[in-house]
């Protein structure tokens, strides 16, 4: 079963958004299996302290190495050890589908100015980020990664076709959806329809136009995207 070990001083944050939707269900299924390790349990003071000012100055704590590494030797990760930070490689779906191949994977969650860096170093944790943005802890950027990675677990979507076609693969964003109503009255009275060609019936016809709209939205909006798209598809 895929582990998900996250280490954090906020283990309230979690399931969070994984205890719900896809990722929810599939770990009540047991189909993967989420393991939380609160840090400051491994503080060493009686006022839990976890961190200290960093050395040469400046604003804010640095979280101690000492502690980080209790905490990570104690749960023993025989994993690869993550670490959420904005300076980290970006995230994406080949990352994703990367980290699913191991049978477990640790993510460590960063809070106030950051880690001590011997303690980064000396486990040679992957940094990783998900997007040029600084947010106030790693624990939001953990949830992503690994919402990202547990749906991509056998069994977890109902319909297995469904990420081939998604965004991403093959280097296409996604054509758009329709549902009915096939007419939708909009709030100022307008009628808006939907393409003709999905309740023809004619499922290649459908597919071709698909792809056409997911290549137009590529050239359109993801330029990088695209240049990928036609390297790989000459
Ligand atoms: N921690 C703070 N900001 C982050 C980001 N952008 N990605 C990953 N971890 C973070």
């Amino acid at each position: 079963m895929f582990t998900a070990k996250i280490l954090t001083l906020f283990p309230a944050m979690f399931p969070g958004a994984l205890g719900h939707s896809l990722a929810g269900r599939a770990l009540q299924k047991s189909i993967w299996n989420l393991d939380i390790v609160d840090i400051r349990n491994f503080a060493k003071n009686k006022h839990k302290t976890v961190d200290a000012p960093p050395f040469g100055g400046g604003a804010g704590m640095v979280i101690k190495p000492d502690i980080v590494s209790d905490a990570i030797e104690a749960s023993k990760p025989h994993s690869k050890i993550i670490f959420m930070s904005p300076r980290g490689k970006k995230f994406n779906q080949k990352i994703a589908k990367s980290l699913v191949q191991d049978a477990s994977i640790t993510v460590l969650c960063g809070r106030y100015e950051g880690i001590d860096q011997r303690v980064i170093d000396y486990y040679q944790m992957e940094e990783i980020s998900i997007g040029d943005y600084v947010l106030s802890g790693g624990e939001v950027a953990a949830m992503v990664l690994i919402d990202a990675c547990v749906r991509l677990l056998p069994n977890v979507m109902g319909n297995c076709d469904t990420t081939n076609e998604e965004s991403f693969e093959n280097n296409l964003l996604e054509y758009p959806h329709y549902t009915r109503p096939a007419i939708w009255n909009t709030p100022d009275g307008e009628k808006i329809t939907i393409p003709e060609i999905l309740t023809s019936g004619h499922h290649k016809k459908i597919k071709n136009w698909r792809l056409e709209q997911a290549k137009n939205l590529t050239k359109a909006r993801r330029p990088d995207l695209w240049e990928k798209y036609n390297k790989n598809n000459k």
